[in-house]
């Protein structure tokens, strides 16, 4: 059955009587409400504030109950849209007055404000005592960063940061069984995000001074494009670089050793406060002694191959994207000694990859121009066998809420989501110095409060 809002608002209210989650986990501790419906509070109504929306509207047992926003253009957003799913929330202006009031009927708070607010409304209400879903990064300084992590703790509450790849099931297909089993090793990754030039969001009708004052924006071009001013955010390398980066981390298993950033700041006229291209180098020293090495390149002004990430192994490698048409394939290496015709079948017979849709490129080369031995051969590749047919944040939330119900564990708990926040936020200190920062293992571990 397709979801509509008729029928959804039909099929939750049905749901809401029945156990929604994995029914595997129905025997661990429920440390969420007891009728098991969960209600939900979300702080920042922007772009994706909306774009959580979506999924949490979709989710069986979930109720958003209220939403704060500064600016009343977008609380009445935020009314409407969950007015037209029969959920009718209530709004504020302010998180602390939101909690006071809302106390009793809310569980779960969604943090989708501006990353500089996020240790401040995150904390508060972890003190709370609600569990939080925040958004990535999770924070634009180290240090509020680390006090999440510290809060989380003290609370006993759960705090999982957006990095929704987490949770993707094309994503944990790929580096649960693709890359440890398909690509043999891995020395090498690369990712990228190129956007086109861009000029800064402006509306007709902002908030008023008062109310930008009030919360610290300077004037409405910082507040409607906080990204690219460091007191707000980070620029794209934190705002784009952080889903990226973190991917890196999980392949590997190891946080990066160091990283070496070049950046430039002139692709817009006036130049922009924060990088508007970061190219860079991270080292993983893995394990077993080897080194490994990821590139990473986000440009915004031009978008050319759009965004990906790419794992090459000896045996084959991956390009995986969000969207599965910029990347969903696993290309096998051709070479002596390498994956048999008979190998690479196991993987289709497993269930890992889907058969060649083509001929191998091989064919085509030897062909079309004299193969000499500079020229590895390519073979054309075999699309992922996992596919995902859910909004892109919704799996995440949904193991968030599992885990306020039964105890599931996080896929991206704060320790985690910070080990990403320390890689990606040295990058521009990097790139500022202009020289290669090595990290100190414990540079990952939340440090205690000073
Ligand atoms: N996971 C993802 O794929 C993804 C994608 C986009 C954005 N994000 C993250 O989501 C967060 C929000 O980004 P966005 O694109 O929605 O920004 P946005 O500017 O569109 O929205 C921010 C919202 O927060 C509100 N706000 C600002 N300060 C506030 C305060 N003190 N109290 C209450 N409300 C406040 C603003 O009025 C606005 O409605 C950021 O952390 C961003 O990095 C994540």
């Amino acid at each position: 059955m397709s979801l509509n809002r008729r029928n959804f608002v039909k099929g939750a209210a049905v749901a809401s009587f029945l156990p929604s989650f994995n029914i595997l986990h129905a025997d661990t501790v429920t440390i969420g409400p007891k009728d098991d419906t969960i209600n939900v509070a979300i702080i920042g109504f922007g772009a994706e504030g909306k774009v959580l929306s979506e999924s949490l509207v979709r989710i069986p047992g979930v109720r958003v109950r209220a939403v704060c926003d500064i600016w009343k253009f977008h609380q009445q957003q935020a009314r409407a849209f969950f007015k037209s799913y029969g959920m009718p929330v209530t709004v504020f202006e302010d998180y602390r007055d939101m909690l006071d009031k809302e106390d009793k009927n809310i569980d779960a708070v969604v943090v989708a404000t501006p990353d500089w607010m996020h240790c401040e409304h995150t904390c508060y209400c972890l003190r709370k005592g609600k569990h939080v879903y925040c958004e990535k990064e999770m924070s634009n300084r180290l240090e509020q960063a680390a006090e999440m992590c510290r809060v989380a703790k003290e609370t006993g509450k759960l705090l999982q940061i957006g990095h929704q790849r987490r949770s993707n099931p094309r994503y944990r297909h790929c580096f649960t069984k693709v890359i440890p089993e398909m690509l043999g090793r891995v020395t090498t990754a690369y990712a990228q995000w190129n956007r086109t030039l861009a000029p800064f969001f402006t509306v007709k009708r902002p908030p008023k001074q008062s109310l930008l004052t009030k919360y610290g924006y300077e004037n409405p071009e910082q507040f409607l494009n906080w990204r690219w001013f460091y007191k707000y955010g980070g620029g794209s390398m934190v705002d784009l670089g952080s889903h990226q980066i973190d991917l890196f981390i999980w392949a590997w298993g190891v946080p990066p050793s160091s990283v070496t950033a070049i950046g430039g700041k002139d692709a817009f006229n006036p130049p922009r406060m924060a990088y508007d291209r970061v190219m860079c180098i991270y080292e993983f020293d893995m394990p077993d002694g080897t080194k490994n090495e990821a590139y990473y390149q986000v440009i915004s002004s031009n978008s050319r191959g759009g965004f990906y990430e790419q794992f090459m192994g000896v045996n084959a490698s991956l390009t995986i994207a969000e969207i599965s048409a910029r990347g969903n394939t696993v290309q096998r290496e051709l070479r002596e000694g390498g994956l048999t015709d008979a190998d690479w079948q196991k993987f289709v017979d497993k269930g890992y990859i889907l058969p060649s849709k083509g001929d191998l490129i091989k064919k085509e080369v030897t062909k079309d121009i004299a193969v000499d031995t500079r020229i590895s051969l390519q073979a054309s590749g075999n699309d992922l066998a996992v596919s995902m047919n859910k909004p892109a944040h919704m799996p995440h939330l949904e193991n968030f809420f599992a885990a306020c119900r039964h105890g599931e564990a996080l896929n991206c708990p704060a320790e985690l989501a910070y080990e990403s926040a320390v890689a990606v936020l040295k990058a521009n200190e990097s790139a500022d110095s202009r020289k290669m920062y090595k990290f100190k293992p414990e540079e990952f571990k939340v440090p205690p409060r000073a």
